[in-house]
């Protein structure tokens, strides 16, 4: 039993070690897939591998048997039998999105026993058959929207043990009752069912006592009828998409005693259904309203913050225009407001009086021309984004009492002036975007201010020049994104002060030695040449990164010209670990002479003999290392399995063979010591008994047998000692009487009655097991 364990576990062993040089050969080796690109990632553990807008009718047959993500979207496959995801036991995540698939075969998922994600959304499915996701024991997420499905089986997601959520929306599903069995299954937590056929939901229509089900989205229903208490733990619910007045009845409001989360949309609801539906959701902390323009200006958020929990407000693509002093004014206890995409212009100035706990507003994508007075005295704001708008300056003391601020979104306006004195107070800021604007210069804007400050992106800004001092008391600076258009538009000297800089994105021409210095800390350099100048070499110059000994990355693109570059380019680059270039080396290096290399002649092979080098064709160079290291492991694989079956299976044989082996080699070890053999046997006999050897035994066994016999009487030469002839032979055959004691090993006694039994054979198998051979006569 032992044994059989530890030959198993030897045999695992090699499995593994072959398995893993085996990947060591990949890896080390130069590939290519027909169809498909494994996506570079830095874990190498993470096979990705896109197949995707290949016009691909088929799923190739050369994906990699570790690939973990595979995307095969935007393909013109039309089925997926059982063979084509054979082996790909370590897939978590596959995407067949928007190709042609009418035909899924049952099993066909059956090796991938680690997906976790399955995407067949915008195919042609029309059913979902009961065998079609075998296997699938790890799924969490499976989409299968877009497709045409009418019919399901009650049992097909019955194996995936763990599924998280389904996305089965725009299909053909046109009763509620058909999907019972998913909004049954314990696991489930989010359904997606929207733009399907169903004209209504109720809870009669379910077989279902409890769903689990967190969050449902569903649309187009005429009748939503909860009766009972079935979703006691749905927390969202997404309307969006509506657009038929609904009978709404919530029989008892303790039914949607979990919704928080309620999501609508522009519909032709009527304002007594929008009424209808937030009073039964009592617990409702976020409503979210896109497009609903039309009921805006009766109130709606009005009566949306009169439910006490509600904390965030979210309204998009309503086209507001103008918040008006009541619009919000018993939304008190709002704690988030999102007004993107609404066109806002104005905003009165008392607006936002009420809310006083206001942490988050958003006013991105709007038409905002000034900074809204209205948002000033919000002493408790924390996250403010006015990006995408076209404001046109930023002066004081607008930010003072916005004491909190944390996160600052300015980026995408018009702004060209920024007053000095605009971050004063600003104390706890930590993100500030100025991304996209026309700010000419800064004059003192971060001196002494924003210590704080971890991120800044100054990136499109037109600015001309940073002067020394600048930047000085950035000191938590983490990140710094800046676009430079000319090389000396920072000072020598213009990033000193940001001594936790980690993380810069420089885009600009190239930068020189001095204007790294300070930035002892940084980590990460992403350096975006957009036209390269020619520079005049100096001895600082041709090192431009010495001064950054933590760099561990360093990416440098080059969009347009290439850099001359000295070769100690990359010196003092003591940390680097990763280097990124993109036609930046283009100048340099591909520049290799090899002096007289047109006069080089082939001396081998003997067929190029006489050839020029610079003709010969190095393709028969190429050893396919790939084929050695597969016929190599897998012939040691078949050995060991062999060994280990032989030793199961096989052994008494083995052992059998093994002292056949060993006999062999004792003999052999003889043959060599002394002087090979002269005579198959030595015959000792009485002197008595001559006639009888002379007349009987030697025709029998040299005559009639072949052997060879020496007899003192006929073979001895005189003066030579009888121990010379005793080496000579290998058997010893002492004629005696029975039951007397044989010398020695190498002879036996044998009776002149059982002579004729004596034959060449079944001596020398009996050598070394005397007694055996003895028994056979
Ligand atoms: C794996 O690699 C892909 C592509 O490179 C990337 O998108 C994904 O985030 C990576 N996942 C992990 C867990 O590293
Ligand atoms: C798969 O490929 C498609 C088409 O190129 C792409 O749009 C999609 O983002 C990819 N999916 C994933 C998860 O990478
Ligand atoms: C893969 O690419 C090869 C060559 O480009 C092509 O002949 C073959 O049809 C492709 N395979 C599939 C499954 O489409
Ligand atoms: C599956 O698609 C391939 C490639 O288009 C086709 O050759 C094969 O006949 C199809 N099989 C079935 C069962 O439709
Ligand atoms: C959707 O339902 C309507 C009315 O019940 C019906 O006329 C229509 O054919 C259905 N559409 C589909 C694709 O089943
Ligand atoms: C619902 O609960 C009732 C009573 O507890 C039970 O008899 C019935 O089988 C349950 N139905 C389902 C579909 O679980
Ligand atoms: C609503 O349900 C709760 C708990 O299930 C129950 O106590 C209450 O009586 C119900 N109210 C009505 C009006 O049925
Ligand atoms: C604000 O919240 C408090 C405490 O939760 C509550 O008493 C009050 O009614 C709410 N105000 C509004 C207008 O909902
Ligand atoms: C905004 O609306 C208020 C109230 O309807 C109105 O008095 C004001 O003129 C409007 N402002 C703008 C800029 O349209
Ligand atoms: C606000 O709405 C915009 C646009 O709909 C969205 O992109 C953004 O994520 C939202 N912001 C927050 C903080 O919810
Ligand atoms: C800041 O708050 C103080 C005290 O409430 C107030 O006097 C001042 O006007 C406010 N400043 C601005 C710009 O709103
Ligand atoms: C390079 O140096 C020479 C001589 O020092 C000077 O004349 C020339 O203008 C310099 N060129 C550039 C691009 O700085």
């Amino acid at each position: 039993m032992v044994v059989q364990v530890s030959c198993t576990l030897v045999v695992l062993l090699l499995l593994v070690s072959l398995l893993s040089s085996l990947f060591h050969c990949e890896h080390s080796l130069a590939f290519s897939l027909k169809n498909c690109t494994i996506l570079y990632s830095e874990n190498s553990n993470n096979v990705s591998v896109t197949c995707a807008e290949h016009h691909l009718t088929a799923i190739p047959d050369d994906i990699p048997g570790n690939a973990v993500s595979l995307n095969l979207s935007s393909n013109d496959i039309s089925n997926i039998s059982r063979m084509d995801l054979g082996g790909l036991s370590k897939l978590e995540a596959l995407y067949v999105k928007n190709n042609w698939i009418l035909q899924i075969d049952d099993g066909t998922f059956v090796d991938l026993v680690e997906l976790k994600v399955l995407d067949l959304g915008e195919n042609l499915l029309t059913a979902l058959t009961k065998n079609m996701f075998q296997g699938l024991s790890k799924l969490e997420t499976i989409s299968l929207n877009n497709n045409v499905i009418s019919f399901t089986s009650p049992v097909v997601f019955q194996p995936l043990v763990i599924l998280h959520l389904v996305d089965l929306s725009n299909n053909y599903l046109h009763q509620i009752s058909d999907i019972d069995y998913i909004v049954k299954l314990p696991t489930l937590q989010h359904l997606i069912i929207t733009h399907n056929n169903f004209t209504s939901f109720q809870s009669d229509d379910l077989h279902v006592n409890t769903s689990n089900l967190l969050t449902l989205s569903l649309d187009s229903v005429k009748k939503f009828r909860i009766t009972r208490d079935i979703f006691p733990h749905l927390q969202s619910l997404d309307l969006r998409g509506w657009s038929k007045d609904i009978e709404w009845e919530v029989s008892n409001k303790t039914f949607l005693r979990s919704l928080t989360r309620l999501h609508m949309s522009e519909t032709s609801l009527s304002f007594e259904v929008y009424r209808a539906i937030l009073q039964t959701a009592y617990s409702l902390q976020e409503f979210q309203m896109d497009n609903i323009k039309k009921w805006i200006d009766d109130g709606l958020i009005d009566v949306a913050c009169q439910i006490p929990s509600l904390r965030t407000v979210d309204v998009r693509n309503s086209e507001i225009h103008n918040i008006t002093e009541h619009m919000l004014q018993s939304c008190s206890n709002l704690t988030e407001l999102n007004l993107s995409f609404n066109n806002i212009n104005s905003m009165a100035d008392n607006a936002l009086q009420s809310m006083t706990q206001l942490r988050s507003l958003i006013l991105q994508n709007n038409e905002l021309s000034e900074l809204p007075v209205a948002v000033q005295r919000l002493t408790t704001l924390e996250v403010y984004d006015l990006s995408i708008n076209d404001i046109s300056e930023l002066y004081c003391p607008y930010f003072w009492n916005l004491t909190s601020l944390t996160i600052l979104d300015l980026s995408h306006n018009q702004i060209s002036y920024v007053s000095e004195c605009v971050f004063q107070n600003v104390n706890n800021l930590k993100i500030l975007n100025l991304e996209n604007n026309k700010i000419m210069s800064f004059i003192d804007t971060f001196k002494d201010k924003l210590q704080t400050l971890e991120f800044l992106n100054l990136r499109n800004i037109d600015i001309m020049n940073f002067i020394q001092g600048d930047f000085h008391s950035l000191s938590s600076l983490q990140y710094l994104y800046i676009d430079l258009d000319e090389c000396d538009s920072v000072d020598e000297g213009g990033f000193e002060g940001l001594d936790n800089l980690q993380i810069l994105y420089l885009l600009g021409d190239n930068y020189f030695y001095d204007h790294f210095s300070g930035l002892s800390n940084l980590n990460t350099l992403i350096l975006n040449v957009v036209e390269s100048r020619t520079h005049n070499s100096s001895e600082q110059r041709d090192r431009p990164f010495s001064n950054l000994p933590k760099l561990k990355k360093l990416h440098i693109k080059v969009h347009r010209g290439y850099y001359d570059i000295s070769k100690d380019v990359l010196s003092g680059l003591t940390s680097l670990e990763y280097l990124i270039t993109e036609a930046y080396f283009m100048g340099s290096f591909k520049q290799t002479q090899v002096v007289n290399a047109h006069q080089y002649t082939c001396a081998f092979p003997v067929s190029q003999r006489g050839n020029k080098f610079l003709d010969f064709g190095f393709d028969s160079c190429r050893i396919n290392a790939a084929l050695l290291c597969f016929l190599f492991s897998s012939n040691l694989v078949m050995l060991t399995l062999l060994a280990s079956f032989i030793y199961h299976f096989l052994r008494s044989h083995v052992t059998y063979a093994y002292y056949l082996f060993l006999a062999f080699l004792y003999d052999n070890k003889r043959r060599k010591k002394g002087i090979p053999h002269s005579y198959d046997a030595f015959v000792s006999y009485n002197v008595h008994d001559k006639a009888w050897v002379y007349g009987e035994l030697l025709p029998e066994l040299e005559g009639q047998q072949g052997w060879k016999l020496c007899l003192h009487h006929r073979d001895f030469e005189p003066g030579i000692d009888d121990y010379h002839y005793e080496k000579q032979h290998c058997w010893l055959i002492t004629l005696m009487k029975p039951n007397l004691k044989p010398m020695n090993d190498f002879s036996f006694a044998i009776p002149k009655k059982n002579l004729h039994q004596l034959n060449s054979t079944n001596l020398c198998q009996g050598q070394g097991q005397r007694s055996t051979f003895l028994k056979n006569i």
